[in-house]
């Protein structure tokens, strides 16, 4: 046997030598391969010619679920957290399309920023490493909740998040979109309708959206282009189409899009 080449053992077999057993060592070999993730199928954004880096920023419920679908799409995920040595088991779990770090090593890593904290946290994250992030897509899938993001919450909401988070993000390519769910449609992306659950995207940056619609469709859900960042409004916390799980035909229908 040789030395293992990024860790998988390899075995070299003379014809003279290829009997009935090697042939079934070899058969098992290929089949225990093929269901590592090592030798995962390549994804759709593989497949595609579109997979990015991605760098998210908050990998609880919502940026943990969503990155690991993007990993099985075929982007590569950096997962950070303000512990990083948490993250273990969710790097290995998107293996081998994933690492870990701080909010700075995922702004700077990816093309792509998934903004997956509670609102309240954005001011600060914008002050200290929001200039990481210019010039590159920022998405942004926050709720404000007043007793977890305070007295600022109901300003924003009136606002609008998409327009309230870009305040502190300048130069950002800011995108609104997954807040509109449920955790739990992520693992279910089929609404009571029996069609894909819809997300609503916004954001001022065409070209912005349309990396974010097939980031969307990355996740087994249906993109809804609803317009400019100011419309974000429109899908917020407390509007009618929020967490309603309606497919994207009826939140075109709801948000008057046709
Ligand atoms: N859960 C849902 O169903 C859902 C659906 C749509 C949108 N959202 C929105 O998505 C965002 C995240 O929700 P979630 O349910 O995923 O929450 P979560 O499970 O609590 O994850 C949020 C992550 O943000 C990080 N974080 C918390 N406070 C922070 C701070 N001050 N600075 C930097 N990082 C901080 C934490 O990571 P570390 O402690 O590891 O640093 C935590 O893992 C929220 O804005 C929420 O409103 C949630």
């Amino acid at each position: 046997m040789q030395q293992p080449i990024v860790g998988i053992p390899v075995f070299r077999i003379s014809w003279n030598a290829f009997t009935a057993s090697a042939l079934a060592l070899a058969l098992a070999l290929a089949l225990a391969l093929s269901s590592s993730p090592l030798f995962a199928q390549a994804g759709l954004a593989e497949q595609e010619g579109r997979a990015m880096r991605i760098g998210i920023i908050g990998s609880g419920t919502m940026g943990g679920a969503i990155g690991l679908l993007w990993a099985e799409a075929g982007h590569e995920i950096l997962f950070s957290s303000r512990n990083p040595d948490e993250l273990m088991d969710l790097v290995q779990s998107a293996a081998p399309r994933a690492s870990a770090g701080y909010a700075d090593a995922a702004a700077y890593f990816g093309d792509v920023i998934l903004l997956a904290v509670p609102p309240g946290a954005i001011p600060q994250i914008g002050e200290d490493i929001g200039h990481l992030m210019q010039g590159k897509v920022v998405i942004d899938l926050t709720n404000p909740r007043a007793d977890r993001d305070g007295p600022l919450t109901d300003e924003w909401l009136e606002m609008g998040t998409g327009l309230a988070m870009a305040q502190y993000l300048p130069g950002a390519r800011l995108v609104k979109a997954f807040n509109s769910l449920g955790a739990r449609m992520l693992a279910n992306p089929i609404g009571r309708s029996g069609e894909k659950i819809g997300v609503p995207i916004a954001g001022d940056d065409a070209e912005a959206r349309d990396i974010v619609a097939d980031l969307v469709r990355d996740t087994g859900l249906e993109p809804v282009m609803v317009g400019r960042l100011e419309r974000a409004k429109e899908f917020d916390r407390g509007s009618p189409v929020w967490v309603s799980g309606q497919s994207a035909a009826q939140l075109r229908e709801a948000l008057n899009l046709r």
